[in-house]
């Protein structure tokens, strides 16, 4: 059997956000979110669950870092709950919020992991929300005060730096399917919020780099490929239509100034208001890019985004296998657009595990998954693509937003009735991974 090697310094890690794991949904004097109030309100969480305790590491970090130094994770990317650190979004601190991360930082330090931190993973103030919430350009510039209070105390010890997560996720699953919180209907809402979420990482960039201009920032991207359903040139140039109206809606702002013609025309009346200074504003150099991929999107001209393709494995998210297009995804954006370095921020699969008699997990088709996403990793590296790290989604299972409980991302298993971790096969074989630097083909 052969190997293939990673370079000495990438960056093996593990991803989660605030939301999903932490719990103390109102403890220490934290303010309310808008998944606070989403999950609080019925109907809104397929098996009627919350995030109020979820797997509870506000209290647990420490258990949960000594797992991550067993597996041996180089680095971990976790989010910060912005209602912990001003409970309504903006004005005074609230401090013991502010202690929670600072330890949190120190416990990974000591434990030799790097902290790979995103300011926002969706669980926006709902004091905000409730003045406009990101359709609201006023409440812009309280995200870059935000960032700032979090750089100044953590800046020394943590050098990555994140804005939003999957912007693209707050603007339509948010504000346009109601799949999320806030749990708006609007598209035409939705479009000004993918406007004014670029302002605002344009205005946190800056308030990040005023603090200390060492700093690396960046911003994480969900980017899937989109394949078309045949080789008939009608199915190519459908796929290509989807990708640029769909995939290319950050990308190509952030990385070109400007947002595609074919996602202005789409929008159409929709058109978001672009003030004066906007697209230099958002279009600042950054230091890299985080992306996030599960899967891809297979285009017909005629019968549209297919749901099911035959003979395909799918995840419990319905979510189709295909590492290849990982790759091809990987190489489109670096050829298409002058992109810093890359850190692949999440990748992973929910399968059904079953813990057998001997107490284990043996989670094959999540290791498998793995694997195969990390051999076109190393393949699209070999094709020239800078990628210098990457993030299993996710550490521990977790409250998977609109799903509750019912899907099974982790490396390691959360009982939830106990609070028992185990560290399933694919944890194992991700720790000799990390360990030798390499997968075996
Ligand atoms: C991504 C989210 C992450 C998790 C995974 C499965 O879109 O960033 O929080 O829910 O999907």
């Amino acid at each position: 059997m052969t190997s293939m090697k990673f370079p000495t310094n990438f960056l093996w890690g593990a991803a989660s956000a605030a939301y999903q794991i932490e719990g103390a949904w109102n403890e220490d004097g934290k303010g309310e979110s808008i998944w606070d109030r989403f999950s609080h309100t019925p109907d809104h969480i397929s098996d009627k669950t919350t995030g109020d305790v979820a797997c509870d590491h506000y209290h647990r970090y420490p258990e949960d870092i000594a797992i991550m130094r067993k597996i041996g994770l180089k680095a971990y990317r976790f989010s910060v709950a912005w209602s912990r650190i001003q409970p309504t979004g903006r004005g005074p601190v609230n401090l013991p919020g502010l202690d929670y991360y600072d330890r949190l930082t120190d416990a990974l330090l000591a434990a030799n992991i790097e902290p790979f931190i995103t300011l926002h993973h969706w669980d926006y103030p709902q004091a905000l929300f409730d003045q406009g919430g990101w359709v609201n350009r006023d409440n812009l510039a309280y995200f870059a005060d935000y960032s700032a209070i979090i750089v100044k105390r953590l800046g020394d010890r943590i050098r990555r730096w994140t804005t939003f997560n999957e912007p693209g996720v707050i603007a339509w699953n948010g504000y346009a399917n109601a799949e999320h919180a806030p749990g708006e209907r609007d598209e035409k809402k939705a479009r000004q919020v993918i406007h004014n979420l670029m302002v605002a990482h344009g205005l946190a960039v800056q308030a990040i780099r005023g603090v200390d201009p060492g700093l690396e920032v960046g911003i994480v991207l969900s980017e899937w490929g989109a394949d078309p359903a045949s080789d008939d040139p009608a199915d190519i140039a459908a796929a290509n239509r989807f990708w640029n109206i769909t995939e290319t809606a950050f990308l190509h702002p952030l990385f070109t100034g400007h947002y595609h013609p074919e996602m202005i025309e789409a929008a159409g009346a929709d058109l978001p208001e672009i003030k004066s200074g906007d697209m230099a504003l958002i279009s600042q150099k950054l230091d890299f890019v985080g992306i996030n991929s599960y899967s891809r999107h297979v285009i017909s001209a005629t019968k549209g985004r297919l749901e099911k393709i035959p003979g395909s494995e799918y995840t419990e998210m319905g979510w189709e296998v295909c590492a290849p297009a990982f790759r091809r995804m990987l190489v489109k954006i670096n050829r298409d657009y002058h992109l810093p370095p890359i850190y692949i921020t999440e990748n992973g699969s929910a399968f059904v595990d079953v813990v057998t008699p001997d107490g284990k997990i043996h989670d094959e088709r999540r290791l498998d998954y793995l694997r195969q996403h990390f051999l076109q990793i190393r393949l699209a590296m070999q094709d020239g693509v800078d990628i210098r790290g990457y993030f299993v989604w996710s550490l521990t299972d977790n409250f998977e937003w609109a799903h509750g409980f019912t899907k099974r991302f982790g490396l390691v298993r959360v009982d939830y009735d106990t609070q028992q971790r185990t560290i399933k096969d694919s944890g194992e074989w991700y720790s000799s991974v990390i360990a030798t630097n390499s997968v075996e083909e």
